[in-house]
């Protein structure tokens, strides 16, 4: 199994900064999901290829990803995909960030790194301050994603986005997903894990208001 990446360590402190949306996009008027924790990328390159009215940013802590991502990206010239590297805790808390983070529609968190000892929660992606960067610089109606195949990160991470009272859960029976970042319901590779070894997986949705 491969080891986690400690998000805390002090190679992460010194960030990328996110370009502007000209600079990443085509066209930067179209919808911008963003997810975190992409990995190789390849759920976003499964979007954007075929969800071309929306722009899609992935960060990801594991560097060789992120820049054999960007590598496939010039490639293929795709111009609604972009990746970022780094602690997505310490990149969007960059004032630079607010701008994006305001023009984003929707973030997914696909089963984060667990960190399953108590001592090392503070490790776990979603925090209460991450929370609240994102809670001040969201639009109203911008959509939280989470998806895990453990439970009790499932309750730490609900817990933690209702905590802060500008979030609500949206029943998952009331949510139409032929106008979200993901319309054709595309699935991450630990999605495919899970689902081949008949995992349950927990999913919440939440909107910001
Ligand atoms: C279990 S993998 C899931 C990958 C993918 N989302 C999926 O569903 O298949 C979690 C990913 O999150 C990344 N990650 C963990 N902490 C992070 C952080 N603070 N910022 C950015 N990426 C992080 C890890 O390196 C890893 O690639």
């Amino acid at each position: 199994m491969r080891q986690h990446v400690n998000p805390l360590s002090s190679n992460f402190k010194q960030i990328e900064i996110i370009p502007s949306l000209s600079e990443m996009f085509g066209d930067s008027k179209l919808n911008l999901h963003l997810d975190i924790g992409c990995a190789a990328g390849e759920f976003l390159f499964d979007l954007a290829l075929v969800n071309t009215s929306w722009n899609y940013l992935g960060i990801e802590i594991r560097e060789k990803l992120v820049k054999n991502a960007k590598f496939k990206v010039f490639k293929r010239e795709i111009n609604n995909l972009y990746f970022v590297f780094g602690n997505a805790n310490n990149i969007l808390n960059d004032n630079q960030s607010k701008f994006i983070i305001k023009n984003i529609q929707s973030i997914s968190f696909n089963f984060p790194d667990p960190w399953f000892k108590k001592r090392h929660y503070k490790r776990r992606v979603i925090q209460p301050d991450f929370i609240n960067i994102l809670s001040n610089s969201l639009q109203k109606g911008s959509l939280i994603f989470i998806k895990t195949d453990v439970k009790d990160l499932f309750d730490y991470m609900d817990w933690t986005i209702l905590s802060n009272l500008s979030f609500k859960k949206i029943e998952r029976k009331d949510f139409s997903y032929s106008e979200s970042f993901n319309p054709n319901k595309v699935k991450t590779n630990r999605e495919k894990y899970a689902i081949v070894n008949k995992l349950d997986i927990y999913e919440r949705i939440y909107i910001k208001f």
